[in-house]
């Protein structure tokens, strides 16, 4: 495949371990950035040209702070097409299917008009813990809250899902369809509470909110409403059981094993402590 793979949300948690192993690997990229030297903005479609220039395929990541970005998405994906990108593969959300709202509208354009696609749908990143959301309560409460109640979840870690973006952006075309990508066991978030205690040696407890306090949060923390509402329906959803399913998509992509919980907890005891 002749061309680069830009790589959109490119400093994020998936997307600069993409980036790294693009590097690694030897694949012509160009990681989509606001702060880069070529700035690549979704709410800016100005920048988009320059962005696509000699772009065969694109990793597409939905900026989580941006309003109602999915329009906008499918707007630079008409452009990307008409510019003669092949292959685009799409970082979903398993509680966000085609068809449904967000990310689902985004995967149901590339069931409609996609010519070579994937898309990426895990529940829940380990690195919410560690780099995301539950951090700074974490460090300054010794506690995580949520809205899952004992539903479980099988955590998969950002640098897996990078992994498989890899596989999916530089291997065979035409796999046209969702993959729904976990970790190798499904953990309620209070046995993952748990798992952080016993990885920094002080005890993390996990703090059971209602939806409505969870939105609260999300929208302290500056994220645009229609987001929250979405993240924290989702997230309701695990506390009835609904994503508590694990999946083999990560070995048949890449022939490994993904990273298991321990050992994620064990590299990031420093960041807890
Ligand atoms: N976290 C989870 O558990 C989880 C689970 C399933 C699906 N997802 C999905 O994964 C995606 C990424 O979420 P995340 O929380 O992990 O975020 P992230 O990828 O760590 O960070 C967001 C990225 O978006 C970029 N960005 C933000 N606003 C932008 C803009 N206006 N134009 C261009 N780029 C912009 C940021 O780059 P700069 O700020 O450097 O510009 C950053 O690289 C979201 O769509 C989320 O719904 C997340």
């Amino acid at each position: 495949m002749s061309g680069l793979v830009l790589v959109t949300g490119a400093t994020g948690k998936t997307g600069k371990s993409l980036v790294a192993q693009l590097e690694d690997q030897g694949v012509a990229h160009r990681a989509a950035t606001r702060g880069g030297e070529r700035p690549f903005d979704w709410t800016a479609p100005e920048t988009w040209d320059a962005a696509l220039e000699d772009v065969a395929s694109v990793y597409l990541v939905a900026p989580p702070t941006v309003n109602d970005p999915y329009s906008r998405m499918i707007e630079f994906l008409r452009l990307a097409t008409q510019k003669g990108v092949g292959r685009f593969v799409f970082l979903g959300m398993a509680s966000l299917p085609a068809g449904g709202p967000a990310h689902g509208q985004v995967h149901q354009w590339l069931k409609d008009n996609g010519q070579d696609w994937a898309v990426l749908a895990p529940s829940a990143f380990m690195q919410n813990f560690a780099e995301g959301s539950h951090l700074a309560t974490i460090r300054g409460e010794d506690t995580f809250y949520s809205n899952t109640g004992s539903g479980r979840v099988p955590f998969i870690s950002a640098g897996d899902i990078a992994r498989a973006a890899f596989v999916l952006l530089t291997g065979p075309a035409g796999l046209n369809r969702e993959f729904v990508i976990t970790g190798e066991e499904a953990m309620s978030y209070d046995q993952v509470a748990e798992r952080i205690s016993q990885a920094c040696g002080r005890r993390i407890s996990h703090t059971h909110i209602s939806t409505d306090e969870l939105v609260e949060r999300f929208l302290k923390r500056g994220l645009p409403e229609l987001t929250a509402r979405f993240l924290a329906a989702g997230y309701e959803t695990i506390a009835a059981g609904a994503h508590a399913q694990t999946t083999d998509v990560y070995g048949a992509l890449t022939g490994e094993a993904p990273t298991t919980f321990q050992a994620f907890a064990k590299a990031n005891a420093q960041v807890w402590t």
